[in-house]
């Protein structure tokens, strides 16, 4: 074990709660509303077994108590049951994050085996046509069947739907869809514009009057389901008048290694303009502790006017700061979907465009196949 114990050293540091381990950018699916790098083939150099074993011991050395076991798709990794034993021996939560495509019984029944906790599957729409056409392959009804198996095998179910432009005016059906399938949560989370839906935004963002019948819709989906399945339903926050706290502060709760190691506050980091830190150099405590991608914008030192001064700062801790570079060219920028912020203009220009009478099917751009 090479864990750096300098984590008891650091007492003036946050202990992460959650690691994400993009465990592969391969995935069959081909979803233009991904969040995945657009520079998929600079992460073909995948870290082995053993790099991630060591890198889940350094996790729960470093205090992380849920392993989300991510991609692309994770079931691409033929060793995920060995991963899934390695983290659940650990004494971690271990979430799977899935397509679902490739889970058969004999693999769930593997994945069971290992001690895997929690399944999450994403489902597109709530009928073929849509999904197929969103998800870029026929899919649709092999996740049904895996919903049904994970039910079948006593697992906790997630079903996890992006909304967005092309998809949102069902929400109706597929809460039904959901309850259907007996999921204990549905995830109704509206697109983050990063990787490849920040180059599909004009076809995904919906209109103000698409959420506003949504919001209707979830709302008394919620009260009806009380107590039988949790609904959580996230709002884009390009319609919102504050930034989303995200990830509850840079580096605070949360980190992620990317499939070639790169170690990352948030899955969308690797944008910023701050040097890299693998996991094939350095142990994941001496990256949370002292890495500048990690320590750049911990705490609030770094933050400009308005932000420096606001009273806001501790609750939303000035917004995301990928959002933040990828709108002004500035990481350490007050977030533009802040009102408060000189380029709030960004946001709003954006928001015009969508409730502009656009089609809801714009042709949209695929990610590519791995
Ligand atoms: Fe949050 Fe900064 Fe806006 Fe204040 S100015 S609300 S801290 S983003
Ligand atoms: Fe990176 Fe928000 S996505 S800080």
């Amino acid at each position: 074990m090479t864990a750096d114990r300098t984590a008891d050293a650091a007492p003036q540091a946050p202990r992460p709660f959650g690691l994400l381990a993009e465990l592969t950018y391969r995935c069959p699916l081909a979803c233009a509303y991904c969040s995945n790098p657009i520079e998929l083939a600079r992460y073909d150099d995948e870290l082995s077994t053993a790099d991630w074993q060591r890198v889940f011991t350094e996790a729960a050395d470093l205090g992380v108590l849920q392993c989300h076991l991510s991609g692309g798709e994770p079931l691409l990794r033929r060793d995920l049951p060995e991963l899934v034993r390695t983290a659940a021996g650990l004494g971690m939560y271990t979430n799977l994050v899935t397509s679902a495509m490739g889970l058969s019984r004999r693999r769930a029944e593997e994945l069971r085996a290992a001690g895997l906790d929690h399944v999450q599957v994403s489902v597109q729409a709530d009928e073929p046509t849509t999904s197929d056409r969103i998800a870029g392959i026929p899919s649709f009804e092999r996740k049904l069947e895996a919903c049904r198996l994970v039910r079948e095998l006593g697992w906790p179910l997630t079903v996890n739907v992006v909304l967005h432009r092309q998809n949102i005016d069902r929400v109706a059906a597929i809460l039904d869809l959901v309850e259907d399938l007996q999921a204990d949560r549905v995830e109704l989370a509206n697109t983050q514009y990063y990787g490849w839906a920040w180059k599909n935004r004009t076809a995904l963002l919906p209109s103000h009057e698409q959420l506003d019948r949504a919001e209707e819709i979830v709302t008394a989906a919620r009260d009806r389901l009380a107590g039988r399945m949790e609904v959580v339903h996230v709002l884009p926050d390009y319609y919102s008048r504050y930034p989303k706290p995200c990830m509850g502060g840079w580096a605070q709760r949360q980190l992620t290694v990317a499939p070639d190691g790169d170690a990352l506050p948030c899955p969308a980091a690797q944008t910023l303009p701050l040097p890299r830190a693998s996991v094939r150099d350095a142990s994941l405590a001496e990256i949370w502790h002292s890495a500048p991608l990690f320590t750049a914008y911990r705490g609030e030192d770094w933050m400009q006017d308005p932000c420096r001064t606001c009273d806001r700062r501790e609750l939303d801790h000035g917004g995301c700061r990928c959002q933040a570079f990828q709108l002004t060219g500035d990481p350490a920028a007050t977030d533009p979907v802040c009102h408060l912020s000189p380029e709030h203009h960004l946001i709003t220009e954006a928001v015009d465009e969508a409730n502009r009478p656009l089609p809801v099917d714009l042709e949209l751009v695929p990610r590519p196949h791995r």
